[in-house]
């Protein structure tokens, strides 16, 4: 068991990649909470962790708003967990590409305030509870779009960017205090968030993925178990990039 009895918060853990780091790190020992906006899909998820035995925390929360984000860490210290693991994996995709002269406010703003703010606002939190006790594992979820531009898609692009630096600088400042931040940038990988992108993108992403195949949910749990465990213990500010070969 790697992450034995430690608190992992996972935001967006209703789907996707959220859900199977939920579900792996659970199987790894780690008491769960799930943050989710979607409060049917995040009981979904609680439902699978309870048929494994689990008794996972479920928050429904909107990681954008910072009372919604203090009411789930609240709820985290009511229960007498603290914060060992939080993960900043909620997001949501650009609908379609868009030439930048045409993005409206609030495509722009929808973006940074998902990825950016919430990022930002549960990392808040997590500090104010990590600090004290002199450990943590911090893990953002960044994207290939914030290392080499996702054209069409500028303002998931910007917001992307802005997780990668915000790794870069906060692990520097919080590793002296025992925490480790670090950050994984995916390539393609199939859950209902490419539904958002055009159908006939998918020959694209395959033909930029030298291994033939998009990426699983599960291929970004191992990673996300990788950064949550003592197994890097000596890695911090990195940005890991599962994307099956793609040159970025
Ligand atoms: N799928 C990919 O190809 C890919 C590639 C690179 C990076 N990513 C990133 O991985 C993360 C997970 O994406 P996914 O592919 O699993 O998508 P997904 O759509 O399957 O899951 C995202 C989850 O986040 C939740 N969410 C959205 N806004 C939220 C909010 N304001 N508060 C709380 N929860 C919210 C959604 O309800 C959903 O359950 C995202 O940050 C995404 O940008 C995905």
């Amino acid at each position: 068991m790697r992450l034995k009895d430690q608190v992992a918060v996972v935001t967006g853990a209703g789907s996707g990649i959220g859900r199977a780091i939920a579900v792996r790190f659970a199987a790894e020992g780690a008491r769960i909470v799930v943050a989710e906006l979607n409060a049917e899909s995040g009981e979904q998820t609680a439902d699978l962790l309870r048929s494994a035995g689990h008794d996972p925390l479920v928050v429904a929360t909107d990681v954008t708003d910072p009372e919604a984000v203090r009411r789930l860490f609240a709820a985290v210290d009511e229960r007498g967990w603290p914060v060992d693991v939080l993960v900043n994996n909620a997001g949501t995709a650009e609908a379609g590409l868009m030439p930048t002269a045409e993005v409206p406010d609030d495509r722009w703003h929808a973006q940074l305030r998902v990825h950016l703010d919430g990022t930002f606002y549960c990392i808040r939190e997590a500090l104010r509870r990590m600090v004290p006790r002199q450990r943590g594992a911090i893990i953002n979820l960044g994207s290939v779009a914030g290392l080499g531009g996702l054209p069409g898609a500028i303002a998931y692009t910007a917001a992307k960017g802005g997780v990668i630096a915000l790794t870069k600088g906060l692990s520097q400042e919080v590793a002296p205090q025992g925490i480790r931040v670090n950050c994984i940038a995916p390539g393609w990988i199939n859950t209902p968030m490419l539904n958002h992108l055009p159908e006939k993108w998918r020959p694209g992403m395959l033909k930029h993925t030298p291994l033939g195949r998009l990426g699983e949910p599960e291929d970004i749990a191992g990673v996300a178990l990788f950064l949550a465990s003592e197994d890097s213990a000596f890695v911090v500010g990195q940005i890991i990039s599962p994307n099956g070969g793609m040159y970025r």
